[in-house]
């Protein structure tokens, strides 16, 4: 029996890339529905490339920073790249670029980011040291379709963790990003599989919450 043809999809990174190659060890499934076409990185000294280029993965460099203020251009450079690996699908993973109102268009509805915090909370940088500053009880992260607004669009999948006594910022971010590495693969299976639609909005998928659908409270 064939598989069902795989959603081909890239993942853009600026840094270490810890997502991509958790996107990356769960495509390298053939049964996952997306298959990653190209890793693409904006900075030379991302070491996500090196990674994705040791698992066989193509890779492509297109720098940002010689386009200066020029955004339309350097994803204008982007765009060829992503049409010369047929892509369908873009996963951003620490992708530290705003993109502009008219690639985000392009791409909508066919683009998702992961975030370290449960959104709307704490958009933009330093989520974990404003979590802590902020008292809040549960943290965590949140993987959401890309719309122009940076770190908003519908909200596809989020995984909470405690707030633990003593936590640092450095701490925290290892508890979430532990949570970032199981949640990605998951919700990008499913845009790529097709399960997730919008209805007024918000993003309706027909899988199950999970794994226990337990409330997570803190303190318990
Ligand atoms: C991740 O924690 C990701 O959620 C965050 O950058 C980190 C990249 O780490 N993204 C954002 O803050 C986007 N607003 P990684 O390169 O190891 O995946």
């Amino acid at each position: 029996m064939s598989l069902p043809a795989r959603r081909r999809t890239a993942i853009l990174i600026s840094g270490r890339g810890s997502n991509m190659a958790a996107l990356l060890a769960a495509a390298s499934d053939p049964a996952f529905p997306a298959e990653i076409a190209v890793v693409l990185a904006n900075k030379a000294g991302a070491g996500g490339l090196a990674h994705a280029a040791g698992a066989g993965i193509p890779t492509a460099l297109v720098e940002s920073r010689p386009f200066g203020r020029d955004r339309a251009a350097f994803e204008a450079a982007m765009e060829a790249e992503l049409a010369r690996h047929g892509v369908e699908l873009i996963a951003l993973a620490g992708f530290m670029r705003v993109l502009t109102e008219g690639f985000v268009r392009r791409w909508e509805g066919r683009m998702i980011n992961i975030h370290p915090s449960l959104l709307p909370a704490f958009p933009g940088l330093d989520t974990h040291a404003r979590a802590l500053a902020a008292g809040v009880r549960l943290h965590g992260c949140t993987v959401h379709l890309v719309t122009p607004g940076v770190d908003e669009g519908p909200i596809l999948a989020q995984a909470a963790v405690p707030v633990l006594a003593g936590d640092t910022e450095d701490s925290l971010a290892a508890r979430v990003l532990a949570q970032e590495h199981a949640l990605y693969p998951a919700a990008l299976a499913l845009l790529a599989a097709g399960r997730v639609r919008l209805e007024d909005g918000r993003v309706v998928t027909d899988s199950a919450p999970g794994p226990s659908g337990e409330v997570l409270r803190n303190p318990g």
